[in-house]
This record gives C-alpha cells, structure tokens and sequence, in this order.
C-alpha cells in the first residue's frame, strides 16, 4: 500500500505519508508536472529521489491538488496557489505532506542514525541529552529535536537563522509525542506547537506556529 498513513491533526491541518515501493514508471502515470518542476525533475541524479518527488504529486492529491496549484518561492519554499498551507519532506523511502487551511505547518521526516550524535553540537546545547539512559536514547531524542528545528525552520522560512542559536525546543519525554519550541530571531518571538512519532526507523515531527493574540 503506497499511501502510508493519513493523520487528521484537526478539523483545518491534515498529514499525508508516503512509503515509496513503486517504480519511477509507475510513479510517473497521471502526474503532469510544470516547467519549473519537470526541468528539476529532469535535473535529479537519483532516481529515489525523483520516486520521492512524484509520490509528493500523489499525496497532493488526496487533497485534490495537482503539480500546478503548487509553486516555489526564491528560498525553495513550496506554496499553494489557493493561499492554503503547506510543508513537503522526504528521506530515502518516506515521503510526507502536511496541509492547513489556517495554520502556519512545517513537516520533517529523519531517519534515525548514530551519526547524529556527531553533529549534535552544532543544532542544540548537547549536555541537556547527557542524563538519558542509553546511547538509543540520545539518537532518539536528538533525532526529535533536529526534526523539530528543521520543521520550523520550514515555516519560517527565513534564511540566517541558526538552529543551534535561535530555535529553542522545550525538553520533554518519548511518551508525551509532543513539546513546544520558540524562534528567536531578529528582536522578535514566535512560538510552535511540536508534535512527533516512530515509525520504521525513522522519525516524523511536524510543527504548528501558535497564532498570536
Ligand atoms: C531546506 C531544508 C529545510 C530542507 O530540509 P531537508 O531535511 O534537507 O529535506 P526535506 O526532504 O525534509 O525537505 C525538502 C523540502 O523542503 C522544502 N523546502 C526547501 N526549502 C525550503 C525553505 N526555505 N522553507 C521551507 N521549505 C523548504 C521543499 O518543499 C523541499 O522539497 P521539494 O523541493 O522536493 O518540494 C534544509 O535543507 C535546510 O536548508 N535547512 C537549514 C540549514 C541549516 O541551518 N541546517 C542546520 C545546520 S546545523
């Protein structure tokens, strides 16, 4: 079954994952791409990745979108054209869209590796993982925290900002499949809802910016 799983986050934000077992060919039926998407289509060298790209246009879908409704802003920042919101991810056999219709979204799928653990220092302050039980553990929960800090980065969307100096997770444990992070950048605050799970070895965390007033 291609589509993986299909989270109703509430009545106006919607998941949609992928797992990729079909073949680019298969892939390709009933997909109809834009310039601007079939010449970077045409410019992937792997071939998983253009799987990834066209399982993206069959998760649009499901929401009755086609390649067309959608566009790229200068910082590759993907856009629906009805004003809708939405966030894209993909990492090697997983891909995963989020939709809303009132909420700022940002979506990241991770694979768990140890090699985390050695770039760690450069997106959070790594002594706050030292107390966990295992090195598991720490890859878990580092894994978590890069999934949050790459899914907010995609709702803002901004370049410059540093995820190790101006995106801040609230720490918080495996079972509570959630937290709360804050950007902090350019004198101003903004906060997010972070919500995470397990899956296959990799870890899905999405993030919802809270409104304002
Ligand atoms: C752009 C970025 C967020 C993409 O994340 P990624 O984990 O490499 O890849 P993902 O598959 O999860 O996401 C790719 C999708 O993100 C979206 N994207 C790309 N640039 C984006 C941006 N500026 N804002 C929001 N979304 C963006 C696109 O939809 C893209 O897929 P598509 O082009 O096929 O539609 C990431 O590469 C990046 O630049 N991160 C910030 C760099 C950084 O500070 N790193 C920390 C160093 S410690």
């Amino acid at each position: 079954m291609p589509l993986y799983k299909t989270i109703t986050v509430n009545k106006d934000t919607f998941i949609a994952i992928w797992k990729v077992g079909e073949t680019e060919g298969d892939l390709a039926k009933g997909i109809q791409l834009s310039d601007h998407c079939q010449s970077r289509y045409d410019g992937m060298k792997s071939e998983l990745h253009r799987r990834a790209f066209l399982s993206i246009r069959h998760l649009m879908a499901l929401y009755g979108y086609e390649d067309k409704d959608l566009y790229y802003d200068e910082f590759g920042k993907p856009h629906l054209k009805d004003g809708n919101l939405i966030s894209i991810t993909h990492s090697h056999n997983f891909t995963g869209i989020i939709i809303s219709k009132s909420e700022e979204v940002g979506i990241d799928i991770e694979k768990k590796r140890e090699k985390i653990l050695r770039i760690a220092h450069k997106f959070t302050p790594f002594e706050e993982y030292r107390t966990l039980a295992n090195t598991e553990a720490i890859v878990r929960k580092l894994t978590i925290v890069w999934g949050a800090k790459e899914s907010l980065y995609k709702i803002y969307g901004q370049q410059g900002i540093s995820f190790l100096h101006h995106i801040h997770v609230t720490d918080f444990s495996f079972s509570e499949n959630q937290t709360t992070a804050e950007i902090i950048y350019d004198g101003k605050v903004s906060h997010y809802h972070v919500h995470f799970m397990e899956f296959e070895g990799f870890t899905l965390v999405y993030g919802i910016r809270q409104k304002t007033g």
